[in-house]
């Protein structure tokens, strides 16, 4: 991976005065403006230089594929985007429902409409089914009610009494699903929510983002199941070494097999 600061990174002091005049587009080339909205970011591990100038807008009620290979930078673009401490944002803009989310930490962002559900799931220990999912709407703004997270995910109030923890892998999915939707999302990244589960369960995942979107769930979705998640989204990004090479129409990337090919290995 490419260690060089990019030409374009600002220090802090000069990345905030850069936003007055002559200001990133935080809008659409429509001339609207993006429900969400990523100008430009630069992120870092430490000194190794990895999201390499990332831009893309969504819609509101979008679902949005990030797809690439191992390493592309999908996770970081989405750590990054949740201002979570690593990788180190150190250039660019992203916008939320007309908030700055470059601006905030990891928490405000989250209090301000940004859901990351991590590929870990990182369900808490000790807590069951109910109070992990009570334990995500302490701090308002609270999202769904808990009757609707049952109702959208049925497994998940039968073993409501249930230690999180000892769910297994497809029902701890859901539940870190439910967890983040407990809370006033705006924006859903998911980061491969089909990792390691049955076909049958990934089935049963899918029909309920299907669900969710319906509700109208700006979202998210990095896979290496490429093919499913292209099913679900409306657009596609596609990364490669921390840059866009692609974004387009999910219907597109199914129809380019050079596309699919190259960046994507399906
Ligand atoms: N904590 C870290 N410190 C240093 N480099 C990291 C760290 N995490 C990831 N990287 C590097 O950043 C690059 C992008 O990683 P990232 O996890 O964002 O990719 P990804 O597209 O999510 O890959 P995968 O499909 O394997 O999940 C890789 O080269 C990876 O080695
Ligand atoms: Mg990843």
């Amino acid at each position: 991976m490419n260690m060089q600061k990019p030409e374009t990174l600002l220090s802090q002091d000069q990345f905030n005065k850069a936003k007055a005049p002559g200001s990133p587009p935080v809008y659409s080339k429509g001339g609207q403006p993006a429900y969400f909205s990523c100008w430009d970011i630069h992120a870092y591990y430490g000194e190794s230089y990895i999201v390499q100038g990332i831009s893309f807008d969504i819609r509101e009620g979008e679902i949005v594929a990030l797809l690439g290979r191992n390493g592309a930078g999908k996770t970081s673009t989405l750590r990054a985007i949740a201002r979570v401490d690593e990788p180190e944002l150190r250039h660019g803009e992203v916008w939320l429902d007309h908030k700055p989310l470059h601006e905030m930490s990891a928490y405000q962002a989250s209090q301000n409409g940004i859901g990351l559900v991590p590929e870990d799931r990182r369900i808490i220990p000790g807590l069951t089914v109910e109070e992990n999912l009570k334990l995500a709407q302490i701090a308002p703004p609270k999202g769904w009610s808990i009757e609707r997270i049952y109702d959208l995910f049925p497994r998940l109030g039968e073993r409501r009494t249930q230690e999180g923890t000892t769910l297994s892998g497809g029902e701890q999915q859901m539940l870190a699903i439910g967890r983040t939707l407990a809370r006033d999302v705006k924006l859903l990244l998911l980061d491969e929510p089909y990792e390691g589960l049955a076909p049958v369960i990934v089935q049963e995942i899918e029909r309920t983002l299907e669900e969710i979107k319906s509700h109208g769930m700006t979202t998210v979705i990095v896979e290496q199941n490429a093919i499913a998640a292209l099913h679900l989204a409306d657009r596609a990004i596609i990364l490669d070494m921390g840059q866009v090479v692609f974004d387009g129409t999910a219907q597109e990337v199914l129809d380019n097999e050079t596309l699919r090919h190259e960046y994507l290995a399906i």
